[in-house]
């Protein structure tokens, strides 16, 4: 069986993306059964750094998500529109999607989600928060038991990778941010990065998710880092903390409860002293980390790297297995991957 795969944007995820489906071999057996079938851009002519047929390319969007011959569509041109749109158009023409947009997703995830739900469609996104690190599919189902209390992240890696080097290098903002953005780290637009957004948009996910319900990007108090001098970093070091800017959503239990019950959440993002002893103070560079606090569980930390090619395509492509994966057992049981797998050591076990 052959999954056809659409992906839009070929940009820095999606060449990560791309690359990772040219080159199955030692990965899981069933990327060998994932065919890109089209991609779309903007331009014809940029250089791609992945071996993709020029004849895949196409500058008409519209056209890959209504294609008869696609299964899932992989939208990763960012931002809220035309990526809004080809979104619910592909939904509804019955396309399954993957996408890394938190943006999109922290905007209008509602109606996204209805039409799928209406068109008997799947919606993943674990590319949206922590780049590569593993936490959307792990807060939707194996914390799901737990009433979870607080939900404390490092969601930024520009913003992380920013702060770090000032710490370690004194280097200047402005140098550091174009590193970032040369590496692929920061959104198009880097003020979404620097000014907090980003990490609202991924708190407004992580928190609909822990704690339920709708939550909207207005209800997240956002400030970043941009007013951070080298001086206030120093200083913070010398008195034994670390400034991180945290996204937190946790339940607010109001001073004059008698029975301690939250009455609504706190969703905030902000520059913040950590002391050094906190689990997230010595989390720097581009990683990400997620601290989930729940009953009965206690704290449980994600760690990874929280942006760039490879990482965030990791994440894409394991999404867009998990969606084949679905397919294939409508059709057909697959083994276990321990079961089929190529790796000497592991089949002698199996
Ligand atoms: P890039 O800017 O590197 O790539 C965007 C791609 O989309 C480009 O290939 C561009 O085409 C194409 N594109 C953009 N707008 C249009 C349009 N209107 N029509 C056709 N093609 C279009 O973005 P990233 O790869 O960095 O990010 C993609 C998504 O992944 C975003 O939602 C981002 O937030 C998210 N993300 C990014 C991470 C990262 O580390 N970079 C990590 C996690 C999530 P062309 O190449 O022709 O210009
Ligand atoms: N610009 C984002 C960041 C990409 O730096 O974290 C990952 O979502």
């Amino acid at each position: 069986m052959t999954y056809k795969v659409g992906i839009l944007g070929l940009g820095t995820v999606g060449t990560g993306t791309a690359q990772i489906l040219s080159d199955p071999s030692g990965r899981h057996p069933l990327l060998t059964e994932l065919e890109i079938a089209q991609v779309g851009v903007r331009s014809l002519d940029k250089p791609r750094a992945v071996d993709v047929p020029h004849s895949l390319f196409t500058t008409d969007l519209d056209a890959i998500v209504s294609h008869p011959d696609l299964d899932i569509i992989v939208e990763l041109i960012g931002g809220v529109e035309p990526a809004r749109s080809l979104i619910l158009k592909a939904i509804a023409h019955g396309k399954h999607i993957v996408t890394a947009n938190k943006a999109v997703i922290s905007r209008h995830g509602d109606e996204i989600f209805d039409a799928a739900n209406e068109k008997g469609v799947y919606v993943m996104l674990e590319a949206a928060v922590g780049g590569g690190i593993p936490v959307i599919q792990p807060l939707k189902q194996a914390l799901g038991v737990n009433r979870i209390k607080r939900v404390t992240g490092i969601v930024n890696g520009t913003t992380n990778y920013i702060l770090t080097r000032m710490k370690t290098e004194g280097a200047d903002f402005a140098d550091v941010l174009a590193d970032a953005q040369r590496l692929g780290y920061a959104e198009a637009d880097p003020t979404a990065d620097v000014d907090g957004l980003d990490a609202a948009d991924k708190i407004a996910i992580l928190a609909s998710l822990a704690f339920g319900g709708r939550i909207r990007l207005e209800d997240v108090h956002c400030e970043g880092i941009r007013h951070i001098s080298s001086t206030e970093i120093d200083y913070a070091e010398k008195l034994g903390f670390t400034i991180k800017l945290l996204a937190i959503a946790q339940e607010d239990i109001p001073e004059n409860s008698s029975d301690g019950t939250p009455q609504k959440l706190s969703l905030k993002v902000h520059p913040t002293l950590l002391p050094k002893s906190h689990p997230l103070a010595s989390v720097d560079g581009v990683f990400n980390a997620i601290l989930v606090e729940g009953d009965p569980l206690g704290q449980v930390m994600f760690f990874g790297p929280g942006a760039g090619a490879g990482a965030t395509a990791s994440a894409v492509v394991s999404d867009i297995l998990n969606i084949a994966a679905i397919l294939k057992t409508e059709t057909e049981p697959i083994p276990h991957p321990l079961l089929s797998c190529t790796h000497q050591h592991f089949c002698a076990i199996a």
